[in-house]
């Protein structure tokens, strides 16, 4: 299930997670990720126009890979849907969100940290899951223990990855993809110069073709 999004997110390498406040920040953030080969993008549900900046970031940039991020009621899921998200993370287990994502095709990445959280999304089939959050949950070290235990089962770890470790994150043959802020923080493009960004994820897709070629 899902293995041709597995093989995208394995190519984009890192997945930006942006937080917007304001949907004509949308539209620029769009085109400054795709300027810097950064071809997606997780929308969190953190905002009220989180539904609207995946619509108009999916217009100015057909080829940005538009999902939404932070999903936690089947509200937030439709609404995500319905703007034309093309995949789904939530930052924990629920399987009232994962089950309409899987019986409609669209690909979801909830999180799971712990052995039994693992278990129940394999048990619907999901073979890449979110890792979140990271760094307090132990990092690659967690990550490479699970691994050893769930052969075959990959990661995307969130929370706590910046430009100085995503290359020992990356290098992991556990971890399909990466996702973070750093290239998207909203204090990079707060003046409307959204070149900051362009070349923080420019340098983040540096260090993706250092690793993985
Ligand atoms: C997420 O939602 O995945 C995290 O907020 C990203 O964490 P970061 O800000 O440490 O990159």
């Amino acid at each position: 299930m899902f293995e041709s999004f597995y093989q995208k997110l394995e190519t984009l390498g890192i997945v930006p997670v942006v937080v917007l406040d304001r949907v004509e920040d949308a539209e620029p953030l769009a085109h400054a990720l795709m300027d810097a080969g950064m071809a997606s993008a997780e929308v969190t549900f953190r905002t009220d126009c989180a539904a609207a900046c995946i619509g108009a970031m999916a217009k100015a940039e057909p080829d940005l890979c538009v999902g939404a991020g932070t999903v936690l009621t089947t509200d937030q899921l439709d609404a995500a849907i319905e703007a034309g998200a093309r995949f789904i993370v939530s930052p924990g287990f629920d399987e009232e969100v994962c089950r309409p994502c899987i019986e409609r095709g669209i690909p979801v990445l909830p999180a799971a940290v712990t052995p039994t959280e693992l278990i129940a999304a394999r048990k619907l089939g999901l073979t890449v899951t979110k890792f979140f959050p990271a760094a307090q949950y132990g990092g690659l070290g967690t990550i490479q223990a699970l691994a050893a235990v769930f052969g075959g089962h990959r990661f995307m770890p969130t929370g706590g990855i910046s430009q100085a470790n995503v290359e020992e994150y990356l290098a992991c043959p556990a971890i399909v993809a990466c996702g973070g802020t750093w290239m998207v923080k909203p204090a990079l493009f707060a003046d409307g110069d959204f070149s900051r960004v362009r070349d923080a994820a420019e340098q983040a897709m540096e260090a993706v073709h250092r690793v993985r070629g």
